[in-house]
């Protein structure tokens, strides 16, 4: 399938849909506290998205699915199946939510912090979230797919981490995953050119031990071959004339703004 580019009117449905998944990451950050089980965050989030929202839940069935978001905590890189397992002080936890708006679909997730966690794990979490910001920022018409997975790898490499390369962030719109894939490494200059119009989300998945990942026999959950923790943090953006717009941004970064 060849990318699409959104006309304005597309581009405001989108912006309503971003908001729905900053929206239901705000509603659900305060829950996640140690004790709570993953299915619980799933209950409260679905909940949230058919009865406050009237949002439709993008995961729940997709490809299989058997969930309305993903919950991936500690050394599970990303699509994490919720589960009667507690999270307990010292874990992270991904939670990737992707709520449909009039057929519009935004994607976004954040890695949160259960308890107080190690001093090493925080510094794993906020790596993530500047490489996040990172690829975002190369963002412009005429600017390289590669430019942003430069930028991300180089910068992780840079702390001593390790991108994962199986996973890619992607287009998105009225399909959840369609063209552009955005990879997450890669080389200045290279892949096609950003063209205004486009929304694609940047995802990074970031190892402290090594990049390799293994898929668990339920066929979702994947896991860092070595058991390394890993983080992941998911924005989705539209591309502008002038650069970029973040459309899933929280209450937190609509205050302040960007990181640095
Ligand atoms: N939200 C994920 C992404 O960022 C995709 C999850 S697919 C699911 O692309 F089926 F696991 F929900
Ligand atoms: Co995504
Ligand atoms: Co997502």
């Amino acid at each position: 399938m060849k990318f699409t580019i959104k006309t304005p009117a597309e581009q405001d449905a989108m912006r309503r849909a971003g908001r729905m998944a900053a929206d239901l990451l705000d509603f659900i950050e305060p829950h996640v506290q140690p004790g709570i089980t993953t299915d619980e965050l799933d209950r409260l989030c679905h909940q949230h998205m058919l009865e406050v929202q009237k949002t439709v839940p993008a995961p729940l069935n997709y490809r299989g699915f058997p969930r309305s978001i993903c919950t991936s905590v500690n050394h599970v890189v990303c699509h994490g199946i919720p589960g009667d397992k507690k999270l307990k002080a010292g874990d992270i936890v991904n939670v990737d939510v992707t709520p449909i708006t009039d057929g519009w679909h935004g994607d976004a997730s954040r890695t949160f912090a259960v308890g107080t966690v190690a001093l090493s794990t925080e510094r794993l979490i906020n790596v993530t979230y500047r490489a996040m910001w990172l690829g975002i920022k190369q963002l412009r018409p005429e600017a390289h797919l590669g430019d942003i997975g430069a930028a991300i790898q180089q910068y992780v490499e840079s702390e001593h981490f390790s991108v994962v390369r199986e996973y890619c962030g992607h287009g998105i719109g009225r399909t959840f995953h369609e063209d552009p894939q955005v990879l997450h490494y890669g080389s200045p200059g290279t892949g096609m050119k950003l063209q205004a119009g486009m929304t694609i989300t940047v995802e990074p998945m970031v190892n402290v031990g090594k990049r390799h990942v293994r898929l668990l026999p339920d066929g979702w959950t994947v896991i860092t071959k070595d058991h390394s923790l890993s983080a992941q943090w998911e924005h989705t953006v539209l591309i502008t004339d002038t650069g970029f717009e973040v459309l899933t941004l929280g209450a937190r970064e609509r205050e302040q703004g960007p990181p640095q």
